[in-house]
């Protein structure tokens, strides 16, 4: 069926294919291109050498050129850190409560310390730091174990409740259920007392006998009139500001199996100058004293 060949002579030499008679021309490429083709080749040979490219199992191939992001990344904040040395020691070396009279360095240590917040305490804190259950909010005036520059200092230096560290503040309030110290009754009476110092209790009636069994076995500790005690960490039952909950099943709660809030220490992780820093940023937060 193929029609006769059309090629003249003259031609360049065919492919030797044919499709319905249609043959194909042996064109050679052009040179332009095919020069081009061999310099990009010679390129990425090159490349592979001079950076970095090759997988290995663990790693990759360095490159002769040692040219490394990671490295360039550790340079910037090197030069970031030299830079920032000579207020860093300003910082480390002040008064705890001078920190905020002096102007360059306060505001320094508060933008330098909301970093720190938003890396390593907003995970617990809340990035606002207005805390959640169990994590206190730092932005009220509501302290736990205080909030002097020296007394926030020394809670984020050493933490709470944590075996990490010496220092780390340290109470446990008893389990009275768990451990049978109260009578099921006894604690049904104590939280409506407890209810009643900051609110309504769930019954009225029990509160005269709660507050017999609180004076016997919680003023020790929440204090005579349950405004709490920042020695011992343990909160004010009076303010209706609660880290655990205020209603009467939460309340019922932490006095059966108590609570433990556990802080981990930061001077392991932070350097003096960033515990300073960060201190200094949940100080001017609102509540700083
Ligand atoms: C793993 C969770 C966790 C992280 C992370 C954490 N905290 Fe805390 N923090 C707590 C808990 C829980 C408490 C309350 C412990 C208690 O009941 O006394 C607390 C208490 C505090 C207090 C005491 C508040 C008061 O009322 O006295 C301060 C101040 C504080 N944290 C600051 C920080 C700072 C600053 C960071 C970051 C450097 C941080 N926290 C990171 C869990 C955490
Ligand atoms: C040894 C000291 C101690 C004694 C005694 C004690 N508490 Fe506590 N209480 C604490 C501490 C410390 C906390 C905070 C626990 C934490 O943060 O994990 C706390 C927390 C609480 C809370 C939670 C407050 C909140 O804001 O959520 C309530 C409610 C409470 N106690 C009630 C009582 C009652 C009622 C008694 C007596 C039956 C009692 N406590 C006895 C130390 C004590």
């Amino acid at each position: 069926m193929s029609k006769k060949s059309e090629i003249k002579k003259g031609d360049p030499e065919t492919t030797g294919h044919s499709w319905d008679g249609i043959e194909e021309f042996n064109n050679p490429l052009p040179r332009w291109w095919l020069w081009t083709f061999y310099l990009t080749i010679i390129w990425g040979i090159g490349y592979t050498i001079a950076y970095p490219a090759w997988p290995l199992i663990n790693s990759a191939t360095a490159g002769v050129m040692g040219w490394s992001t990671r490295a360039n990344v550790a340079a910037a904040i090197a030069e970031v850190e030299e830079a920032n040395a000579p207020i860093n020691a300003r910082l480390e070396a002040a008064e705890l409560s001078a920190i905020s009279s002096d102007a360059e360095l306060n505001s320094y240590a508060v933008s330098a310390g909301a970093a720190v917040f938003k890396t390593w305490c907003a995970q617990c804190h809340g990035s606002g730091a207005a805390g959640a259950k169990g994590y206190p909010n730092l932005l009220d005036d509501d302290w736990l174990w205080g909030g002097s520059m020296e007394e926030i200092h020394q809670t984020v230096t050493a933490g709470i409740r944590n075996t990490e560290n010496d220092d780390a503040r340290y109470s446990e309030m008893p389990a009275f259920g768990r451990d049978e110290l109260l009578e099921a009754e006894q604690i049904d009476q104590v939280v409506n007392y407890v209810m009643s110092l900051s609110g309504e209790p769930r019954d009225a009636s029990k509160v005269s006998e709660g507050a017999v069994v609180y004076a016997d076995n919680c003023a020790s500790c929440h204090a005579e009139d349950g405004t709490g005690d920042r020695t011992q960490g343990a909160p004010n039952l009076t303010d209706a500001i609660w880290l655990y909950g205020g209603d009467y099943a939460d309340i019922s709660e932490t006095v059966t199996n108590s609570r433990f809030g556990v802080m981990p220490p930061w001077n392991t992780r932070l350097t003096e100058a960033e515990i300073r820093a960060v201190s200094a940023y949940v100080h001017q937060l609102g509540g700083g004293e």
